[in-house]
């Protein structure tokens, strides 16, 4: 990566607020950061902060009440296949099989893929999320971690230049997650993709990211930026090095006390 290049991803002096039937919520405050490409940021902070507010921007879903978000260098004016989106509710199609749902996003770039490497494509995302066997199921006969794997492998098969994932693992088992995070990991050293992640696992944030945000109460705002050093490929065993240990603990403290400053705002504060 040259250091000339224009970061991918920035966001400049973002502020957004909500009109609501109770009056105007403010929801991000000054938010200023950039992604560069090849990064994978992190993104941590209370429920209810606005993470998926300001991924939402960056998807193309929401404009910013004041200050600018650009991807590439440009505004962004809406959704695109460059950024794929893993939303945190799944966003599996139910009236599809597993397949035509890997296959979704292809056909929008119709023009670019062949039916083999179309078939070859949804192929190889079923394998690597252990689907084939379910190719022609709908998604109501999964469980809830199928549906996850599905939505993730939808998005992989579409090879966006920047991914988009909230809160991706959240709902898997200790074990699926793990091994989820470790494909993660594997299809970004092949691929080389730049990645958002929202989660709310410090330790997830550590062993993925190069550099973890965190963000306030809302309205978020930048709270602390951490670079994490690892470097990549990253190994399961970086997890027991005291150095992780010491992310982990600055990073539970910074988080802890934004939950504990929105305990103390007490529930939605609106303004006129
Ligand atoms: N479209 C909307 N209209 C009004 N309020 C919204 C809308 N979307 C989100 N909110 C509110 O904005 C706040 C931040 O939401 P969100 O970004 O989803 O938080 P997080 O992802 O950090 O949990 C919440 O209080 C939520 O209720
Ligand atoms: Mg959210």
């Amino acid at each position: 990566m040259s250091a000339s290049k224009p970061p991918l991803a920035r966001f400049e002096h973002v502020s957004l607020s909500f009109e609501t039937p109770n009056g105007v919520l403010k929801v991000l405050d000054d938010v200023s950061y950039e992604i560069s490409e090849g990064e994978f940021v992190s993104i941590i902070g209370p429920s209810g902060c606005g993470k998926t507010t300001m991924m939402n921007m960056l998807a193309g879903f929401q404009k910013p009440t004041a200050g600018s978000v650009t991807f590439d260098g440009a505004p962004i004016l809406g959704p695109g296949p460059e950024r794929g989106v893993i939303f945190q509710d799944y966003g599996v199609f139910p009236w599809l099989t597993v397949k035509d749902n890997i296959a979704f996003g292809l056909k929008l770039k119709a023009n670019h893929v062949s039916i083999k490497e179309h078939n070859d494509i949804c192929a190889h995302y079923l394998a690597l999320m252990g689907l084939s066997d379910f190719a022609n199921s709908y998604p109501k006969h999964l469980s809830g971690g199928m549906r996850q794997r599905l939505a993730i492998a939808r998005a992989y098969a579409v090879k966006p230049k920047f991914l988009l994932m909230d809160e991706p693992f959240g709902a898997l088992d200790a074990q699926t997650r793990l091994n989820m995070q470790n494909l993660l990991l594997q299809v970004l050293g092949a691929e080389g993709k730049t990645v958002m992640l929202i989660t709310h696992s410090v330790d997830e944030a550590i062993y993925l990211s190069s550099r973890i945000i965190v963000v306030t109460a809302r309205p978020a705002r930048i709270k602390r930026i951490i670079d994490v050093a690892f470097p990549y490929p990253r190994q399961e065993a970086i997890q027991e090095l005291a150095e992780f240990g010491e992310i982990r603990k600055i990073v539970r403290e910074l988080v802890m006390s934004e939950y504990q400053a929105q305990q103390a705002q007490g529930s939605v504060r609106f303004s006129e």
